[in-house]
């Protein structure tokens, strides 16, 4: 089994919304690593920073500002990382957003981007990236984040959840499709846990967000309460199951292994859907 310097090191990685949390703890990591690496994230000034510190430590950095919600930006930016660095060794499909609301309060409009940032923003990523790995006949790897959310259920982050199942679904059936024509790619799905970023003080939400401030106040403590990684911390973990070709891989094995075995039963018995206490009380005090 290869470790992450051996899998990585000298080649290149791409990492989407690269400027904070887990793609940033990616980046730095991957650099660590001696990969190449391109950062690409909506957030411009947040990828200069990450770049900024990789290239004082003596790494390279290129940094691409991209909205994975635009399939045609994916497009670009595979071009631009070939063209500037050659061949992608490493493909991290990281960015995605929270989403704070009941279903039917959420506006069209939050609903179609949670979409196409979370769900189809890891599959153009993929169509964007795999034909050049493809003709470069190279190991490579893809890790796409979904989430241990990805085996479970839960309200009030309905397209949160459903994307996270979505990229679980789609990484599997990737993993199969290489399988079928024998490409030297490994797919990972990436199942964090808890994990202490911003993502829940980005969250988008319904146009009342005083609803959901409870909610939220909850998540961003268990986030970043105990048990909690960091994304530094998280990206180490997530690398070195990659390099071992794992295809879940998880930052918090014990939660993840327990979601699984829940949601097993619950298929398995074709349980109705029910909100328990503790649900309760994370939504509403
Ligand atoms: N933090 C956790 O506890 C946790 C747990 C499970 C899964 N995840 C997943 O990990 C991934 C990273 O999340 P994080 O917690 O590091 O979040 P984060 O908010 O700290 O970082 C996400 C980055 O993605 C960027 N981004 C947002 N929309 C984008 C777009 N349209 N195009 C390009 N970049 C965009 C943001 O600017 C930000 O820099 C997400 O897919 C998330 O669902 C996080």
């Amino acid at each position: 089994m290869a470790s992450p310097a051996e899998a990585f090191g000298g080649g290149v990685a791409v990492i989407t919304g690269a400027g904070s949390g887990i793609g940033e703890g990616l980046a730095r990591t991957a650099a660590e690593l001696g990969m190449r690496v391109a950062l690409a994230d909506i957030a411009a000034d947040r990828i200069e920073r990450v770049a900024a510190d990789i290239r004082a430590a003596g790494g390279e950095a290129i940094t691409i500002p991209t909205d994975v919600a635009d399939p045609a930006a994916l497009d670009r930016l595979a071009a631009t990382v070939h063209g500037e660095l050659g061949d992608v060794r490493l493909l991290m499909n990281n960015a995605g957003i929270e989403i704070l609301g009941l279903s039917w309060e959420l506006p069209a409009e939050v609903w179609e981007r949670a979409i196409r940032i979370n769900v189809l923003g890891v599959i153009h990523g993929v169509r964007a990236f795999v034909p050049r790995m493809l003709s470069a006949g190279e190991p490579a790897y893809i890790g796409n984040l979904s989430s241990i959310g990805g085996l479970s259920m839960m309200a009030v982050q309905t397209p949160y959840i459903l994307s996270k199942h979505a990229v679980l679904s789609f990484s599997e059936c990737l993993r199969m499709e290489m399988d079928l024509v024998e490409a030297p790619i490994s797919v990972s799905a990436v199942l964090p846990g808890p994990i202490a970023t911003r993502i829940f003080e980005d969250a988008a939400t319904a146009r009342d967000p005083s609803k959901i401030e409870f909610h939220r106040k909850a998540m961003q403590a268990m986030t970043h309460g105990p048990g909690s990684l960091t994304g530094k911390q998280a990206a180490e973990i997530i690398l070195a199951g990659i390099a071992a070709k794992d295809f879940f891989v998880s930052t918090h094995p014990e939660i993840t292994t327990q979601m699984a075995k829940q949601r097993a039963e619950h298929l398995s018995t074709l349980s109705t859907p029910t909100l328990g206490e503790e649900a309760r009380r994370m939504l509403l005090g």
